[in-house]
């Protein structure tokens, strides 16, 4: 069982977004609770080697920004590892500023779909060449000269949005970009207290360029992302109390607490605060026997779309049959997750269906011990680990250095709770 209090490490979608805003701003910026995750330090990798002066204390980082337009050209192809974040966002970046520069990544990174980002970019005027006319990596951005759009976003994305709107502040006039379902808004909120002029009308963000960014100290929220996987782990596992503190709680993130609470799971939102613009509290989770199935689609998908592995887990100790649809967007994560979930779960005696968006899930069911494949996908190998709390036979994950690309010290925090 899982029992204690845990100080959840920094977002990694908000860490990301800390070092890029810092490094095209103005001036001294603070980062403290930065995630020191793989995917985040590839993010400033790729921005010292664009000038920026960038330097990590304990867990806070101290980026001297370049200004809007003062990144130097890189002299080295730009590795953005195994981050998806990473690749999108720089592209919108890298797509204003007036030089070239070549992304690559891992394996997976090279599976992973960029028309996406690079279509609307060209869009704005960019010119942009890379395998399979831009849509896979090594892709090569002409940065400079980019007109204002007006899009329609074809798929709920955060990260395209992102790096649509980061591209704006560098066009020649207005910009808007429209979403159809609302993704996660750090990049507005963040870039709103940087002194970026965007103006958030529900689903539709309208961005006029400015001169400069200015300076900010950014306190980055525990990733309730990464909470997921505790607060699952807390939820199966007979006896467990938890208390996770200092969990990010904007609306855009929080479906797996609408998730839980739906499938009457034991959950509490506590000690509410906003810090630099977000919402932040505490979360207390305690073991939950009469858990139920729900239906999960396109309605709250994008405000849990990493959590889906997890989610699943607890789908198979919940009565009745619980439905994730509308989830195609899971094929092109690290990795293909529907497969990854299915195959795996199935492994273990579970009861699931793949279907083309999602899964079916039957429980109440048994879960053993196997051996599992991660695909390196990092939350892959700590859904199952959350899986293996209720089995009688140990699970064998063939990877598990994938967990330091989104939590560090995840197997620490686990065994410190553990009783
Ligand atoms: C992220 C957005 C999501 C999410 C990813 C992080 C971000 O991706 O899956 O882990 O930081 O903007 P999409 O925008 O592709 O859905």
């Amino acid at each position: 069982m899982l029992r204690g209090s845990f100080e959840l490490i920094g977002d990694k979608s908000i860490s990301h977004r800390a070092i890029m805003f810092s490094s095209i701003s103005k001036g001294h910026n603070k980062i403290s609770n930065f995630l020191m995750g793989q995917d985040c330090l590839s993010t400033i990798s790729c921005f010292k080697k664009m000038g920026v002066d960038i330097d990590i204390k304990g867990n806070e980082v101290f980026v001297k920004g370049n200004g809007l337009y003062g990144l130097k050209p890189p002299k080295d192809l730009l590795d953005v590892g195994n981050s998806g974040t990473t690749i999108r966002l720089l592209s919108g970046i890298l797509a204003g500023n007036n030089f070239d520069a070549t992304l690559i990544g891992d394996e997976s990174i090279g599976k992973r779909p960029m028309k996406r980002v690079t279509d609307p970019l060209r869009m704005m005027g960019c010119k942009i060449e890379g395998k399979d006319d831009a849509n896979y990596t090594p892709i090569k951005i002409y940065g400079g000269n980019l007109k204002g759009i007006d899009y329609n976003m074809p798929v709920a994305s955060a990260q395209v949005k992102s790096a649509l709107i980061l591209a704006s502040l560098y066009a020649d006039s207005k910009s808007i970009i429209r979403e159809k379902v609302k993704s996660r808004n750090h990049t507005e909120i963040m870039l709103k207290s940087f002194g970026a002029d965007i103006d958030v009308n529900d689903l539709d963000i309208t961005i006029n360029p400015v001169k400069e960014l200015f300076n900010q100290d950014i306190y980055v929220p525990g990733d309730i992302s990464s909470a997921a996987f505790i607060i699952v782990g807390a939820l199966i596992t007979k006896g467990s109390e938890v208390l996770i503190k200092n969990v990010g709680l904007n609306k855009t993130r929080t479906g797996i607490i609408d998730v839980v609470k739906n499938m009457n799971g034991n959950i509490e939102i506590i000690n509410q605060r906003l810090v630099g613009g977000e919402l932040v509290g505490d979360l207390l989770v305690k073991y939950s026997k009469d858990l139920n199935a729900t239906t999960i689609d396109k309605t709250i998908i994008p405000r849990l779309i990493d959590e889906i592995p997890v989610i699943a887990v607890l789908a198979t100790q919940a009565e009745g049959t619980t439905i994730i649809k509308d989830a195609k967007e899971l094929k092109v994560k690290e990795s293909n997750r529907i497969k990854s979930v299915v195959d795996n779960l199935k492994l273990m005696g579970a009861d699931i269906e793949e279907l083309e968006d999602g899964m079916v899930i039957k429980g109440k069911t048994k879960l053993n011990g196997a051996s599992i494949t991660t695909f390196k996908d990092h939350r892959i190998a700590m859904a199952f680990s959350i899986a293996n709390l209720i089995c009688d036979t140990d699970i064998v994950l063939d990877d598990k250095e994938c967990i330091d690309i989104s939590f560090p010290g995840y197997f620490d925090s686990l065994k410190k709770l553990s009783i």
